[in-house]
């Protein structure tokens, strides 16, 4: 028996016996006990009900290649080079790396949970299994690094088109493309450039969406924190709809972008960009900088109105000043 198995018997969210589950998997309860145990040390918040069992506070959907797949357009499914759902990876990001040589373009890999997920800066991110969304996209472009400026933004774009689609409205995006409500990061993204300047290239992206955190997730977070539970009233949007709403968003945004760049979303980006018109502290290889944000331009530099006139920032640490 694995945690999976535990988590899968749980996802339902009713409360289900030691005794049942060990049953169930033909292993004793001290195997099922130990495989809960190993769930919670992983941030999943196994609640222990007395003689009615072990359940989880809310219902969850394991993640289901063959659903997301279904549920995708034809001419979708056609663009895709692969979509896997793995357990557990070290990162969703790191797997399409080690294949960047063979995995066709728009391959897509996902996993219930990382045992070392990245984050941007060399953080790490954290990425309990079931509770939220881990996933990356290997697209190649022709056009090399040079036509690519603006894509992380345009990925803050696609993304928050795939909230929509699953009914979750009200998120920013903090650029270069944070996912923010008013209380924290909802959710991150990662590029990851190979290839040649001018020639071909591949971009490994990759999103960390929040779905479900909890107390001690927030705190170990190391930043405010977010979720889209939370955001959608309670509700944490269904995580194969998610999965197929942002493979199909990213298909077509980013067939768009090599055909129009950031210009063909940059209205999109403004719409929703939380730091216009905020005072804010840059820090980054130009040291650290002040002014008010004043949007992006066309190639998605961020744009700050400082003491010197206005400035245009193509990377950069970003925060909010309070005062
Ligand atoms: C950020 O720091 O804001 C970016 C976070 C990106 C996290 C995602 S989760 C899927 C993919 N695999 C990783 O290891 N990182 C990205």
């Amino acid at each position: 028996m694995q945690p999976r198995d535990i988590l899968a018997a749980l996802a339902g969210g009713e409360a289900i016996s030691g005794s049942a589950l060990a049953e169930g998997a033909g292993v004793t309860r001290a195997a099922v006990w130990k495989q809960i145990e190993v769930l919670r040390s992983r941030g999943v918040p196994i609640e222990a009900r007395g003689a009615a069992g072990y359940r989880l506070p809310w219902p969850l959907q394991m993640l289901d290649a063959a659903a997301i797949e279904a549920s995708l357009p034809a001419g979708t499914r056609e663009q895709l080079g692969c979509l896997e759902v793995h357990w557990e990876l070290d990162s969703t990001s790191t797997e399409l790396q080690r294949r960047i040589a063979q995995a066709p373009d728009m391959s897509v890999v996902l996993a219930e949970t990382q045992s070392a997920g990245r984050g941007r800066r060399g953080r790490a991110w954290l990425s309990p299994p079931g509770l939220n969304l881990y996933v990356s996209c290997l697209k190649r472009f022709d056009a090399g690094f040079a036509a690519l400026s603006g894509l992380s933004l345009a990925l803050g774009v696609i993304v928050l088109r795939a909230l929509e689609r699953v009914g979750v409205a009200g998120a920013g995006l903090k650029w270069p493309n944070d996912l923010l409500s008013d209380e924290g990061k909802l959710g991150g993204i990662l590029v990851e450039l190979n290839g040649e300047y001018q020639g071909p290239c591949a971009a490994v992206i990759g999103i960390g969406l929040n779905l479900r955190l909890t107390e001690a997730l927030r705190e170990q977070a190391g930043q405010p924190s977010d979720d889209l539970g939370r955001l959608a009233g309670g509700i944490a949007p269904d995580r194969n709809a998610l999965a197929a709403a942002l493979i199909d968003e990213l298909t077509q945004g980013l067939r768009a972008f090599e055909r129009e760049g950031f210009a063909g979303c940059v209205d999109d980006y403004r719409r929703h960009d939380v730091l216009r018109g905020k005072r804010l502290q840059l820090t980054g290889a130009l040291g650290d900088i002040e002014g008010i944000g004043a949007g992006v331009d066309a190639r998605g530099a961020l744009l700050l109105e400082t003491t010197q006139g206005l400035r245009r920032i193509d990377s950069a640490d970003v925060s909010v000043r309070r005062a």
